[in-house]
């Protein structure tokens, strides 16, 4: 099989870092993936904010802890206890991705730049886990600000984070449901 669709078969969510930092290289090449992304009409609508300050992440980290368990969203909250109160798994690396809240593509554009990371992460040895589950961490005047402090431009919001490391755990590939694919 051809590299790049090995990596695309092989990869799988890691809900379990190493504390290892990534080396300067491996930061570069993935900086080079994010940017290598296509957006709608070349807007380049994202942003990306790569974040190893340990202390970022866990002020991002704990906000999203005190915001689930806060509301009355129990599904969020059994997922939450379930994941350990964990919402990064201690990854040396969060890139968090944010876009123009005005263009009309800029989730999508995101969401195919965090696919980029996942494999090129994954083609480079390392794991990755692509993490929605911190918006709530974003939405409101606080989450602005702290948004800002990540380096969000003023005129995007939050889409997407990835926390990339090496792994200490494996797991097997997702259970694929039926009727997924039409053949006409
Ligand atoms: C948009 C999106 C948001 C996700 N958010 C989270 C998250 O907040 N926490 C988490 O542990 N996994 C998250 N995941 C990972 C999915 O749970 C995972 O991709 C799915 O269970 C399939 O498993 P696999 O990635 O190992 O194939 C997210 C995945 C996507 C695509």
């Amino acid at each position: 099989m051809k590299d790049t669709i090995r990596s695309i078969m092989d990869r799988r969510s890691t809900r379990g870092f190493y504390d290892k930092a990534l080396t300067q290289d491996e930061l570069t090449i993935l900086q080079d993936c994010a940017l290598a992304s296509p957006t709608a009409m070349n807007m380049q609508s994202w942003h990306f904010s790569f974040v190893t300050d340990t202390e970022k992440i866990a002020k991002v980290e704990n906000r999203v802890v005190e915001k689930i368990m806060g509301s009355d969203d129990e599904a969020f909250k059994s997922r939450m206890k379930e994941r350990n109160y964990s919402v990064f798994y201690g990854a040396p690396l969060v890139i968090f991705i944010s876009s123009d809240a005005e263009s009309k593509w800029s989730a999508v554009d995101a969401g195919i730049a965090v696919e980029n990371l996942a494999i090129a992460a994954h083609s480079m040895g390392l794991g990755s886990v692509i993490i929605g589950m911190c918006a709530s961490a974003f939405d409101d005047d606080c989450g602005k600000e702290l948004g800002t402090e990540l380096g969000f431009p003023s005129t995007h919001k939050f889409q997407i984070a990835i926390a990339i490391g090496t792994p200490t755990v494996s797991k097997e590939s997702h259970p694929i449901g039926d009727n997924k694919i039409t053949l006409i």
